[in-house]
């Protein structure tokens, strides 16, 4: 089964495919469709342990000539010095204005490819193959590359749209169940701002006899849901507006995940917790009125955190939040609901508001 949909930017459109077994197929009609004889591969690391095999046949049988780096796992590897080291790779084994680039990975993967690519000769071509869940209904649409810096994530990047991204449920088979909830959290985010039938469609996740992977409902919900990032962004490919409805939940998640290190808590359990807080700090400005989380606490037995409360501590997180991105006149701006799936940018003035939503749902961390 292969699906796809177009999205929409400034700088042309392009095709997110969605299916099984899809990945050497779609090599060999990119090959056809572009011409290029060569090309260049960024693997993460464990795809590469685990699929290297079917890459390098895939790329071997469209014809092309190819070489490849493996990009160390993990977000340690989204920084300006690991980025230096790929540009410089790029550049000292001859690409070319039109050589293209495949990032073949997760979100790190992506955003630190799609920021060498980006920058590279102001641009080569980059296809992304998202390999991760939360890479294949977030990451690898809309555009946004990047890496961290020692102050906060993602604030050194540019938005850089790919050629076309193709999205094979195969390489989920190996995915860590660690990872499979930081993808279910962005699938129930849509829901929560857009679709709430999303929300009722995920409960499969729940289902403890067989692996999501292999689930029948997973490559149309994956599709779906790259179809709403992607009709989001669309209307607003640069963040001027609605784009940042995208970040329901995240304010408070990005304050906990660097509270605890970025080690302890996983982006996607910092989302699960982030959106319950928000929907509580909704309820409390007003924003809101008596919303209900039961919709999304349905899902928490899939979430087993390792840090406590009393570790993540107010101020800190408050402290956290100011430095986001998303601060204003130093005030703090959140993505609240009116109600499901009528999300506002709200800016909170009272610092107590955001402690009681926090506290409301700190005792979620046993
Ligand atoms: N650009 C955007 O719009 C956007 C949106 C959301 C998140 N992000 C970024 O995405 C990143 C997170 O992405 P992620 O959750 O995909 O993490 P990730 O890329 O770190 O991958 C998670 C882990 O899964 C492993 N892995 C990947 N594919 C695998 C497979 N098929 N089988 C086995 N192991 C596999 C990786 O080695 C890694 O250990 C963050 O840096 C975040 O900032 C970007």
């Amino acid at each position: 089964m292969k699906d796809s949909i177009d999205v929409k930017s400034s700088s042309g459109s392009y095709k997110v495919s969605v299916g099984r077994s899809i990945f050497k197929q779609a090599v060999q009609q990119i090959k056809q469709t572009h011409s290029f004889k060569e090309c260049f591969l960024f693997v993460d690391e464990n795809v590469w342990i685990y699929h290297q095999e079917q890459i390098t046949d895939a790329f071997h049988q469209a014809g092309y000539t190819f070489q490849y780096q493996v990009i160390p796992e993990g977000e340690q590897s989204k920084t300006v010095s690991q980025w230096k080291k790929l540009v410089d790779y790029l550049l000292r084994s001859g690409v070319r204005r039109n050589t293209p680039l495949f990032a073949i990975g997760g979100g790190v993967t992506g955003d630190l490819s799609g920021f060498v690519a980006s920058a590279t000769m102001r641009g080569i071509p980059l296809v992304h193959i998202p390999t991760t869940l939360l890479a294949m209904v977030d990451s690898s649409v809309g555009g946004k590359t990047g890496v961290n810096h020692k102050t906060g994530k993602n604030l050194i990047g540019s938005f850089y749209q790919p050629l076309e991204v193709v999205a094979d449920l195969d390489f989920l088979e190996t995915l860590p169940s660690r990872e499979w909830q930081n993808g279910l959290s962005e699938i129930l985010k849509y829901g929560a701002i857009r679709d709430k039938q999303i929300i009722e469609r995920s409960t499969f996740f729940l289902e403890e006899d067989r692996t999501p992977a292999r689930h029948p409902e997973l490559t149309q919900l994956v599709l779906d849901c790259a179809q709403i990032k992607a009709r989001v962004v669309e209307k607003d490919e640069f963040e001027a507006g609605t784009r940042a409805h995208l970040n329901f939940g995240h304010t408070f998640a990005h304050a906990m995940e660097k509270a605890a290190d970025f080690s302890k808590l996983s982006h996607g359990e910092a989302v699960y917790l982030g959106m319950l807080a928000a929907i509580h700090l909704s309820n409390l400005t007003g924003t809101g009125s008596a919303l209900d989380d039961t919709p999304l606490r349905k899902f928490r037995n899939l979430y087993s955190f390792k840090i406590t409360g009393e570790s993540l501590n107010i101020s800190a997180l408050l402290q956290t939040m100011k430095r986001d991105k998303k601060v204003v006149d130093d005030n703090y701006r959140f993505i609240l609901l009116h109600d499901w799936q009528q999300p506002a940018v709200v800016t909170v003035t009272n610092d107590d508001l955001i402690e009681k939503a926090w506290l409301t749902i700190r005792k979620e961390l046993s």
